[in-house]
C-alpha cells in the first residue's frame, strides 16, 4: 500500500475528534491554524472555543478592539499572531466583501499567514492540493526516508517540502494534511515515539539505523538571552498603575511600570526606586525570583509592592486592583496577579 494511503487508513481508526475537523469553513479552520501552531492541542482547545464564542465570524473579529482580541488571547503567548488575525480580519472585511478567498496564492499573500497555514487552509476548507509542512511532518519525512539534512537551512526547507508534496494524494488533500499531522502528533513523537506500534517501523530508516532519537537534525542553536526587570506595583489606596507596552513580543499588552537591571535584580533597598518614582514611597513587600521562560529569552522577574501617595505617573493609566483583569497581560504577570491578588 502506498505512504499516503496507509497514513490514512491508519487516521481513519485513531484520529482524535476535534472541532476544526468537522467543518469547512475557513475562518475557523485559520483560527484553528493559528492557534495550533507552537501550541499543544489539549491546550489550543481551550482557546478555540473561547475565541470563536467571542468572535464566532470574521466580522465579529473585524468589529473588535485589539484589546479584546488581545484579551481572548491572554496566555497563549506569541501576540503578534492575535495582531495579525485582527488585522486580517479587517483586511478580508473591507476589501473581500467578508469572503475569506479560495486560492493558495491569495491565502498566502494574507498577513500573518505563511506557507503552513496557507496549506492547511487550502487543502481543509477548499480541498486544493498543498502538502502541509510543520514540525510534526518534517519529523515523521526525516525519521522515515532517514533525511539528514537541516530541516532548518534553506536546501532542508526545499527538501522537505518538495517530498511532502510528493507524497500528498491530491485527490483527499485534506485528509492526508490531517492524517500525517495526527501520525506525527500521536505515533512519531519528538520524545518517546511509539516506534513498537508504528506500522512503518520495518521501513523506517531512522528505526532500522538505530537514528530516531538523532532525527530530523536542527542547524541552528538559537541563543538565549537573559533579562532581569524589577515590577513595581505602586499602590496607592486601592489603586495601581500598568502601562500599555508599543513595542516588541508583548505589544498592546499591559504590564507595571518596571526597571530592567544588568545582570541581576535589585535586592531590598529603598532608594532602588527614587530615579523612577519621585514621590514618597515605602516597600511593602516583594516576591521571590521568577523565572519565566520564552523560546528566545529568560526573564528573571521581581514584583515589589510600594506604597506611594503618587496619583500620576507618566504614561501609565491608574487602575482599580479589582479592575486588572479587564487589561491583557503577558504570562508572567497575569501568574503573578492569578497567585497573589
Ligand atoms: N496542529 C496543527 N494543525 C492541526 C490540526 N488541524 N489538527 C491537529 N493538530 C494540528
Amino acid at each position: 500500500m502506498n505512504f499516503s494511503r496507509s497514513l490514512i487508513e491508519w487516521y481513519g481508526h485513531n484520529k482524535r475528534d476535534l472541532p476544526w475537523r468537522n467543518t469547512k469553513d475557513a475562518y475557523k479552520i485559520w483560527i484553528s491554524e493559528i492557534i495550533l501552531q507552537q501550541t499543544r492541542v489539549e491546550f489550543g482547545l481551550k482557546y478555540y472555543f473561547k475565541f470563536l464564542q467571542k468572535f464566532p465570524t470574521i466580522y465579529a473579529l473585524s468589529d473588535a478592539k485589539e484589546n479584546e482580541v488581545l484579551k481572548v488571547w491572554e496566555g497563549l503567548g506569541y501576540y503578534s499572531r492575535a495582531r495579525n488575525l485582527h488585522f486580517t480580519s479587517k483586511f478580508i472585511v473591507d476589501n473581500l466583501n467578508g469572503k475569506f478567498p479560495n486560492t493558495y496564492l491569495e491565502i498566502l499573500s494574507l498577513k500573518g499567514i505563511g506557507t503552513y497555514t496557507a496549506a492547511a487552509i487550502s487543502s481543509f476548507a477548499f480541498k486544493l492540493p498543498f502538502a502541509v509542512l510543520d514540525g510534526n511532518v518534517i519529523r515523521l519525512l526525516s525519521r522515515y526516508f532517514g533525511i539528514k539534512v537541516p530541516f532548518d537551512t534553506s536546501k532542508g526547507k526545499k527538501l522537505f517540502q518538495q517530498l511532502s508534496q510528493e507524497l500528498l494524494n491530491e485527490n483527499i488533500p485534506d485528509l492526508h494534511n490531517q492524517a500525517i499531522m495526527e501520525f506525527g502528533a500521536l505515533i512519531c513523537k519528538p520524545k518517546l515515539p511509539k516506534c513498537d506500534i508504528c506500522h512503518f517501523n520495518n521501513l523506517c530508516y531512522a528505526h532500522n539505523y538505530n537514528l530516531v532519537k538523532k532525527l530530523p537534525i536542527k542547524q541552528k542553536k538559537i541563543k538565549i538571552k537573559k533579562k532581569y526587570i524589577n515590577y513595581l506595583i505602586i499602590e496607592n489606596n486601592n489603586f495601581c498603575f500598568i502601562k500599555k507596552r508599543n513595542e516588541g513580543i508583548w505589544r498592546g499588552l499591559y504590564e507595571f511600570p518596571k526597571i530592567e537591571t544588568e545582570d541581576s535584580l535589585f535586592v531590598p533597598n529603598s532608594k532602588n526606586f527614587s530615579k523612577y518614582l519621585k514621590n514618597k514611597y515605602s516597600i511593602i513587600r516583594f516576591s521571590d525570583i521568577i523565572l519565566h521562560k520564552l523560546s528566545h529569552q529568560h526573564i528573571y522577574a521581581k514584583f515589589w509592592h510600594l506604597q506611594s501617595d503618587v496619583n500620576h505617573l507618566e504614561s501609565c493609566i491608574k487602575v482599580r486592583f479589582n479592575k486588572l483583569s479587564n487589561y491583557p497581560f503577558p504570562t508572567l504577570i497575569l501568574n503573578y496577579l492569578k497567585h497573589n491578588f
